[in-house]
């Protein structure tokens, strides 16, 4: 059966209600959470973390994730945008892209990071396609940044657009790592460009 528009947006907003109600309920800041989760569900990256960063972390859903499922493990998160504190994780209020702010991230780790995980997306301006590239050259960053961060058996998680520069993006990740997967998780709103980049084992020359 073919949905109308009206349908369609009745689906949507379900969808949306869902994630919405589930995290609120569990105490999560964020419905994105659930995404994490999920893509936790299917790379199994927790497993041994001993310490982590979450880049683009405000308002703290899966800042708060990373807490709960990682023991005496260091976590540390960074945002523009400033995260009301959460029990046990080191925040860095600053521009990721800033070349300051990532020596910072880096004075504050005592060893190479097991994950980096990154949920930033650019400010939305209207413009679809622009909004694309900007979040994707965010990615390109993260992944760019990884390699200097991570252990060489790390794992990256970024989000993405499956739009302007995607093929650039899953490009220089096959340059810098072994395995490279992508996954859009069902708490990803379907009408949403957006998926998940992750990126395991840094490839050594
Ligand atoms: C979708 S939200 C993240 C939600 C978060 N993962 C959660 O679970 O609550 C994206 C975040 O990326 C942040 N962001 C975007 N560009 C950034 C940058 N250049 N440096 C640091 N944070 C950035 C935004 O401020 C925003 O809070």
């Amino acid at each position: 059966m073919k949905k109308n528009k009206s349908s369609k947006n009745w689906v949507i907003q379900q969808h949306r209600d869902q994630y919405f109600k589930q995290a609120k309920s569990s105490g999560f800041r964020s419905r994105s959470a659930y995404k994490l989760l999920e893509l936790n569900k299917k790379f199994k990256f927790f497993s041994k973390c001993k310490t982590v960063i979450d880049l683009g972390s405000y308002p703290g859903g899966w800042s708060q994730v990373l807490k709960k499922n990682l023991k005496n493990c260091k976590i540390l998160s960074v945002d523009i945008k400033k995260m009301e504190k959460i029990e046990g994780v080191d925040f860095l209020c600053c521009d990721f892209r800033e070349e300051e702010s990532k020596d910072k991230i880096l004075k504050k780790l005592n060893n190479k990071a097991d994950l980096l995980i990154s949920d930033m997306a650019a400010d939305t301006t209207g413009n679809k396609d622009l909004d694309c590239i900007r979040t994707n050259a965010l990615c390109a960053e993260v992944i760019e940044f990884s390699t200097f961060v991570i252990k060489d058996s790390g794992v990256v998680i970024s989000k993405l657009f499956n739009g302007a520069d995607f093929l650039d993006v899953k490009n220089l990740a096959h340059n810098k790592f072994h395995k490279v997967n992508f996954y859009k998780p069902e708490s990803s709103r379907d009408y949403s460009k957006e998926t998940y980049i992750h990126c395991a084992g840094i490839k050594t020359l």
